[in-house]
């Protein structure tokens, strides 16, 4: 995958369509790291003075295309807001269904459904606006192709404009931004060794990891003691942990894995709930769906130790808030008394996306 190149951005910014380049518009976000510390930082400071009431700085004339190969709430609607905002246009593109199916490999034979490669969509896109943003999951079945991240890694191979994560098979780094602003809001810009958990939730569905990879990353680079809490093989990528956990260390913080969800829980601050199927699945998803059925019943009542977020469990934390990306299952992954209640930060870190985007 294509590294950050801030001259490069800038090269290829908004000047190809005759507008003044500034220096903070020209981003490619594909994990959220790219901009490191500091510029996380500085996003977070500058959508925090916005949510506050700041003028917004405004980038008239400026397009961005928008391919969302999965649905969307909130990534949409705040991109496409957030553009309104500034004056600039989004134009929001679904492959498959109101735009051409699309093909993300190179080389392959196109004799499939999709009927358009990213590389031609580009070339064509790149001509009429400034920005690419691409939504789309993993599959959850191929370890390599998941890891390889395709079509967000088609779109940074071949595209001269900036481009932005809106979640790939790995990552999820506009909700990274909106994470961090809400712990920031809360504890304070130093997180240096503030204890999160993220906790695993039981789930009907194989959920992919993207999410949790983020909180794991966005959580590493402010310097945080991080508890990763799942139910045995519901593991995260081991090269996700082993650079997540080179990244907290850097920044004065740590990463450890618990399976006790009591223990995980204790003295957290802050509470991540998420649902993801384990790296360790791949190749044995059916395996995993008896195990996932299990917890599943267990969150609803049956025997068995649950890993739904209740009140019990928020109990065992130092007050800590509580967060989830939205949509939630509620009183599966999270009890409505939680996701309701005084210690929720979810509702305001989904609207916290609209101002960590523009
Ligand atoms: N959290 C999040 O990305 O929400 P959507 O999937 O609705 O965009």
């Amino acid at each position: 995958m294509m590294a950050y190149d801030a001259q490069q951005n800038l090269a290829n910014s908004p000047a190809r369509a005759g507008l003044p380049a500034s220096a903070d518009w020209p981003m490619r976000l594909i994990d959220g790291s790219e901009p490191g510390r500091d510029g996380v930082d500085a996003l977070v400071a500058r959508a925090l003075a916005l949510r506050a009431g700041a003028a917004p700085r405004m980038a008239p004339g400026r397009r961005v295309a928008a391919l969302f190969l999965n649905p969307s709430l909130r990534t949409r609607t705040s991109m496409e807001i957030a553009c309104a905002a500034l004056g600039a246009h989004m134009v929001t593109l679904s492959p498959g269904r109101d735009m051409w199916g699309i093909e993300v490999e190179d080389g392959v034979r196109m004799d499939g459904t999709a009927a358009e490669h990213a590389k031609d969509a580009i070339a064509v896109l790149e001509q009429m606006v400034d920005v690419l943003a691409v939504r789309a999951f993993a599959g959850l079945e191929d370890a390599a192709a998941d890891r390889a991240d395709p079509a967000i890694a088609a779109f940074a191979r071949h595209a001269k404009v900036p481009v932005i994560n809106l979640e790939s098979a790995r990552w999820h780094p506009m909700q990274g931004l909106a994470d961090t602003a809400t712990w920031q809001s809360h504890l304070g810009p130093n997180l240096r060794g503030v204890p999160l958990t993220l906790t695993w939730a039981p789930h009907p569905k194989a959920l992919p990891a993207a999410v949790a990879n983020q909180v794991l990353l966005s959580a590493a680079l402010q310097g945080m003691d991080i508890t990763v809490a799942h139910p045995e093989g519901f593991d995260l990528d081991p090269q996700v942990l082993a650079r997540g956990s080179a990244i907290a260390r850097h920044g004065g913080g740590a990463v450890r894995i618990e399976h006790d969800r009591d223990a995980a829980l204790a003295g957290a601050r802050v509470v991540v709930a998420k649902s993801w199927s384990g790296f360790s699945g791949y190749g044995r998803r059916d395996d995993e769906a008896k195990v996932r059925a299990g917890h599943l019943a267990a969150s609803l009542g049956a025997a068995g130790s649950s890993w739904m977020v209740d009140a019990a469990a928020m109990a065992k934390t130092d007050n800590a808030g509580f967060m989830h990306c939205l949509p939630v299952r509620r009183n599966v992954v999270v009890s409505d008394a939680v996701i309701d209640g005084p210690r929720s930060w979810a509702h305001e870190t989904a609207g916290l996306r609209l101002y960590t985007a523009m």
